[in-house]
């Protein structure tokens, strides 16, 4: 029998020691050692090339290092947003592209369409994590891509057993891609999801993840 796990409402879960934990990787630029084109697989330069006014939407930003420095390679047309609960702790101005936003991204929502939305290493931290790709998916722009890190073994149902499984089907039937390998999930094209997950809470004792790193795990009735 599963243990049951303790279960957290949302301002819980942001202030525990798992998600305002200050020792995460909160620095990755866009391409290098410690990059998202290395966590993602792609440049995420290359992807927006040839658009006339890209799009993207960096969701748990962190310190926003890679925005910025995608800020200064484009046009003064490129919009970029980044949403984190802390933000940058650099006091340094914004390129005029760039709209830096604190808040929780289980409660923000843009008002526009992107390009590329991306969350890298930022749904581990999140309470629903299911609804926030579902509200993600109708962000993208007709082409858009969306871009998440995501470990299955993360979902639980309310008693805290494994539900990744046909949390995965779900979302493959909804039109995402998941690489085990390199933990990601895609999608391509706006659409709008109804998942048949119904958020319970999350567990920010569930310990650490594929990443070494404590995570939260998310529970749902299916
Ligand atoms: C591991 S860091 C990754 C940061 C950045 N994506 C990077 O790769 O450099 C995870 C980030 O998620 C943010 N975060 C966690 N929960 C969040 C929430 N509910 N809303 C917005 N940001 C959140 C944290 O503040 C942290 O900056």
């Amino acid at each position: 029998m599963p243990k049951p796990s303790p279960v957290v409402p949302p301002h819980e879960l942001e202030r525990s020691s798992v998600v305002a934990n200050n020792t995460m990787n909160r620095e990755r630029g866009l391409t290098g050692v410690n990059s998202y084109t290395r966590e993602l697989g792609f440049h995420p330069l290359e992807f927006l090339a040839g658009r006339p006014a890209p799009g993207w939407l960096d969701l748990c930003s962190g310190e926003g290092r890679a925005l910025r420095q995608a800020a200064a390679e484009l046009p003064a047309t490129a919009t970029l947003t980044g949403v984190d609960l802390v933000g940058p702790l650099a006091p340094t101005p914004a390129p005029p592209v760039l709209e830096e936003i604190i808040a929780s991204v289980t409660s923000w929502a843009p008002t526009r369409t992107y390009d590329l939305v991306t969350c890298v290493h930022g749904l581990h931290y999140v309470g629903d994590q299911l609804g926030l790709l579902g509200r993600a998916a109708s962000w993208l722009t007709p082409d858009g891509l969306l871009a998440a890190h995501f470990d299955p073994a993360s979902i639980r149902r309310p008693d805290g057993s494994p539900a990744g499984r046909p949390a995965l089907a779900a979302l493959r039937a909804a039109g995402f891609h998941y690489s085990p390998r390199h933990h990601l999930l895609t999608l391509r094209g706006a659409r709008t999801l109804t998942l048949p997950f119904r958020y319970t809470g999350a567990d920010p004792t569930a310990g650490p993840n594929y990443t070494g790193q404590p995570a939260v795990a998310s529970h749902y009735e299916h």
